[in-house]
């Protein structure tokens, strides 16, 4: 058996199987448990006074994101960089993209040009899927369409985890509140929450749950064999009750065809994550957010920034779990054979 990363780790690595991380639909809560540990590695790499290691030595990370991001493309890029790998990063907007270039066609070239692991980002649902199909090496998923985003659901619960006492969620009540209809946090933590037993309550506008009732039903119905069930409610009140973690997400106005809100200020009034709301919970609980955080529309600021508040915790943690799962698909774990790359 080889280790993650030195004698003073026992990490079974060689658990991973996985070519590329499109979704985590496919991904087993063992498997998900390997990424936390590994994480835990990647943190520990991360408070050394040097927090660079040549694991990735000499390997290429290629970034290609065509919708806008910060956090995501950032932390996946000082991720890479952390673990030795050569980073580039495509711009679409001033790439052979606007010229007509299809994701096809572009996957192609990157590959000719020498990309060996591709994180990308696509407007469209299933986008990575065609990429994989085509690239020789590794694809990342850095958020497709309303369908997944299975780095953030996993630095999500890397968090709930380091912050909740025992680091277990069996049980513990999840809150997701916002516009779940277009998120693919919310479609990604739905997996990785239920797979880690936490009863997780979804809350929003009506309109902005659109089909998540059937969804929750097939779920009750055992039709995902190891997942637990989980709540739909336009009732924050019972959402937010005793909640041991209460999450925000944003009103993606951009996804959003007209009608789904009344208005922005209506939607405040009725969900925003205030005090007094969040007050609802239990007197430990965290406030969580994805980001970008809209302040004053999902999240009021003084919550936002609150000793309750770890959002910050999610982006600095986005790093560690990225290199642990650079780490992973790379299959860095299989050349290492107690050579200890970290
Ligand atoms: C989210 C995304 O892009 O899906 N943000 C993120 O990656 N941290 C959520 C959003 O855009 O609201």
């Amino acid at each position: 058996m080889t280790t993650v990363a030195s004698a003073q780790t026992d990490i079974p690595a060689t658990a991973w199987h996985h070519r590329h991380l499109i979704d985590l639909d496919v991904v087993s809560w063992p498997e998900i448990d390997l990424i936390m540990r590994t994480t835990d590695e990647m943190k520990g790499i991360l408070a050394r006074p040097i927090r660079k290691v040549p694991a990735l030595n000499g390997r290429r990370v290629t970034t290609l994101f065509y919708e806008a991001s910060t956090r995501t493309r950032v932390s996946f890029e000082t991720a890479a960089r952390n673990l030795s790998a050569d980073v580039v990063s495509v711009a679409p907007a001033t790439s052979s993209v606007t010229k007509g270039e299809s994701l096809v066609d572009t996957v192609r070239t990157l590959e000719a040009l020498g990309a060996e692991i591709l994180v990308m980002r696509h407007s469209v649902s299933g986008a990575p899927y065609l990429a994989a199909e085509v690239f020789g090496g590794h694809v990342l998923n850095g958020g497709d369409g309303w369908h997944a985003h299975p780095t953030q659901a996993l630095l999500d619960l890397y968090t709930m985890r380091e912050n909740l006492p025992g680091g277990d969620l069996r049980g513990r009540k999840v809150a997701i509140v916002g516009d779940i209809l277009h998120s693919r946090v919310a479609r990604s933590n739905i997996w990785s929450l239920t797979a880690a037993g936490a009863d997780l309550w979804l809350c929003g506008p009506a309109t902005l749950l659109r089909g998540m009732d059937r969804w929750a039903t097939a779920w009750s119905g055992g039709a995902i064999p190891g997942h637990g069930r989980f709540n739909v409610t336009s009732d924050i009140e019972a959402a937010l009750h005793d909640a041991d973690v209460v999450m925000g997400l944003r009103i993606q106005r951009e996804r959003m065809q007209g009608g789904l809100l009344p208005s922005l200020r209506e939607y405040a009034a009725r969900f925003q994550l205030n005090a007094e709301r969040v007050s609802l919970a239990k007197p430990g609980a965290i406030v969580m957010h994805p980001g970008p955080m809209n302040e004053g529309v999902e999240i009021a600021p003084d919550v936002a920034i609150s000793g309750r508040s770890v959002i910050t915790d999610q982006v600095a943690n986005g790093v560690a779990v990225r290199m642990a799962l650079l780490y992973l698909l790379a299959g860095a774990h299989e050349a290492a054979h107690g050579e200890t790359p970290l």
